[in-house]
């Protein structure tokens, strides 16, 4: 991208042929100063600047001036720079298509001169002399500078009164103006970026360099804060059908779903190093997110996608802010997939790991045996046939394996939640780990276990998808109303597919006589109840498709472990375990923390201990 970019810089300007002018996105290019911005730092790059600095008065209104040490315009180029349609990067429909520049339509200049008193000042590579250009008298006179180009534009939409009465306060036009420049500067960490307003700096990122630039620029323009609360992402997408040209890379870093905020304000997506805000990969990103932030929040994100430029069309909007994807299904699932394998990976999984061996051990009950009869008592706790293990009320299985067995001193130091030692008011377990204490919430971690337990099993039964069942020895009865009896009878299919079989036993009364088999521990009536109640809301034919899920989540709050239930410390360890192994165990299915841990500092600090 670079090198084409180095070519382009030493094309002439010239203007573009008629059938490629109807062609270009038109329409209105400056909106209001941070727009003169954007298309002002376009250029400074497009045109291999290192360093960039804008100047502003009132918001941008009184001054814009964009200085830049790149290649510079030729002074028997400058005014062509200002005709409409004539650009140095482009000059057939076939590089149109595959522009790798972030201008093409030599718009940009003509316009912002149309509606400001302009003047550039260049002097271009390799020539001793520098040159300014008035845009109103289109007079051209040598002035002192070296390497590179300044662009002024005074008084914007002096010419349009009307214009100018619909801009904000210069408070806020400063605001939009300073965030074009960080949407420029968070693509471009090689670049250096200077902001000054009214005389004063008030922003300045360095150049970065290495292979770290990125996190580097993302710290210095997003703070520590989105560090700490954010995760790297890289991911590879390869159509194995076709070569290189088919291949979508995303990168970036995506903050943890407790990040997220009221505002869409931290959003930031580049395709191909251009800032967009594209309908597909909103979504694809907001879908990635859907099974851990619920409700209005908004994820975060600085992204970058790269594709083949000639699979990405990004002459849609006469501001480049949208592009259109050739194969959008193929984009969507890229980016989904990387923000979701982000997510899935837990961020607990980052403290030292547990040992190969004993992470190995396995502590889960084996989901969906089928036809194991399971007993249901009164109050929904579930005893059976033990074969050598014990089954608990949190559904857990375990022989005296030596994981299971009394964690000694190295469970402190190797599994990343610790050893369990205490419960605390029925609702938290306390854990004791090598950064010292970890609380966790724990119908909020079962919940999420046996979601994920449910999902995977859900998926995983090939064909026909569904929960393998467990037949209850005595069935369930209850009272019923009437649309819960048509329910049970008109979704029969449905209800097997989620392992349940719910048939009426009398006009008033339905029977469970099968329930999932994960959730042998739940409450059989409250489960179908709530089952029951969510399928009367949805159509039979399409339920399983588009509210899988949510049936799925609610499922697994029936089946996870209450408030108030006491637990065992094996108990508690087997559970710490799990979450240990299961994706995305950092959040319940709602989105709200299922552990934090408390480290010795704090605890020191707390107690105005030092150390
Ligand atoms: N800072 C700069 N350094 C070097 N050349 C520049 C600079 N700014 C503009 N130019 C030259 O002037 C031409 C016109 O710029 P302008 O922004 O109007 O159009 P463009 O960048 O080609 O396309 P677009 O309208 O999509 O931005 C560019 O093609 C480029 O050759
Ligand atoms: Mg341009």
């Amino acid at each position: 991208m670079n090198t084409d970019r180095a070519s382009a810089l030493h094309r002439p300007i010239l203007e573009l042929p008629s059938e490629l002018i109807s062609q270009i996105a038109a329409g209105e290019v400056v909106e209001r100063p941070a727009s003169a911005v954007r298309e002002l730092l376009d250029n400074a790059l497009d045109a291999g600047a290192q360093q960039i600095t804008v100047r502003m008065l009132a918001g941008g209104v009184r001054l814009i001036a964009v200085e830049d040490d790149g290649t510079g315009i030729p002074h028997d180029q400058l005014p062509m720079a200002l005709k409409r349609h004539a650009t140095s990067k482009i000059s057939s429909l076939s590089e149109l298509e595959s522009v790798s520049t972030m201008g093409f339509r030599g718009e940009a200049l003509a316009a912002i001169n149309s509606i400001a008193e302009c003047a550039i000042s260049s002097r271009a590579a390799g020539q001793s002399s520098a040159y300014l250009l008035d845009g109103q008298s289109g007079e051209l006179k040598p002035v002192a500078r070296s390497q590179g180009t300044t662009v002024e534009v005074r008084e914007l939409f002096f010419s349009t009164p009307a214009r100018r009465k619909f801009l904000k306060t210069d408070t806020t036009e400063l605001a939009h103006c300073v965030e074009a420049v960080r949407r420029q500067a968070l693509a471009r960490p090689d670049v250096g970026f200077s902001i000054w307003s009214e005389g004063k700096l008030i922003e300045q990122w360095r150049r970065c360099e290495g292979p770290q630039a990125l996190q580097q620029r993302l710290t210095d323009v997003l703070g520590p804060d989105f560090m700490e609360r954010s995760m790297l992402l890289n991911y590879r997408r390869e159509n194995p059908l076709g070569g290189a040209a088919t291949t979508v890379a995303v990168w970036g870093r995506v903050g943890t779903p407790e990040a997220a905020r009221s505002r869409a304000d931290q959003q930031f997506f580049y395709v191909n190093g251009r800032f967009v805000r594209d309908k597909v990969l909103a979504h694809a990103a907001r879908s990635a997110f859907e099974d851990v932030l619920h409700g209005q929040r908004q994820p975060v994100y600085a992204l970058y996608l790269e594709i083949d430029p000639r699979r990405v069309d990004v002459n849609v909007h006469p501001t480049k802010i949208e592009v259109r994807f050739r194969d959008s299904r193929e984009v969507h699932q890229a980016v989904r997939h990387a923000i979701e394998d982000a997510l899935a990976t837990p961020r607990l999984g980052q403290l030292p790991a547990a040992p190969a061996s004993q992470a190995e051990t396995p502590l889960m009950p084996e989901p969906g045996r089928p036809n194991n009869p399971v007993y249901i008592s009164q109050n929904g706790m579930a005893f059976g046939p033990t074969q050598g293990h014990r089954v608990s009320d949190l559904g857990l299985l375990w022989s005296a394996s030596p994981a299971a067995a009394e964690p000694g001193e190295e469970a402190v130091t190797c599994w990343p939640l610790g050893r369990a030692l205490a419960q605390l008011q029925g609702v938290y377990i306390l854990a004791e780990n090598a950064q010292g204490l970890v609380v966790v919430d724990m119908h909020a971690a079962h919940e999420r276990i046996v979601y994920e337990r449910l999902k995977a099993q859900f998926s995983s039964q090939g064909g026909s998808p569904g929960l393998s069942s467990q037949p209850l020895l005595i069935p369930a009865t209850f009272a019923a109303t009437e649309t819960e009896v048509a329910t049970a009878e008109a979704q029969v299919e449905t209800l097997q597919r989620l392992g349940l079989d719910i048939t009426a036993f009398s006009a008033k009364t339905l029977a469970v006589r099968a329930i999932p088999a994960s959730l042998a521990q739940g409450d059989a009536t409250e489960l179908a109840r709530s089952v029951l109640a969510e399928l009367a809301e949805h159509d039979a034919s399409t339920v399983l498709q588009r509210a899988q899920n949510e049936l799925l989540a609610t499922m697994a709050c029936h089946g996870a472990v209450r408030a108030n239930r006491r637990l065992s410390l094996e108990e508690m360890d087997a559970l710490l375990r799990q979450m240990e192994e299961t994706d995305r165990a950092d959040q319940c299915n709602h989105g709200r923390p299922t552990w934090r841990q408390i480290s010795l500092r704090e605890l020191d600090t707390l107690f105005l201990r030092g150390r």
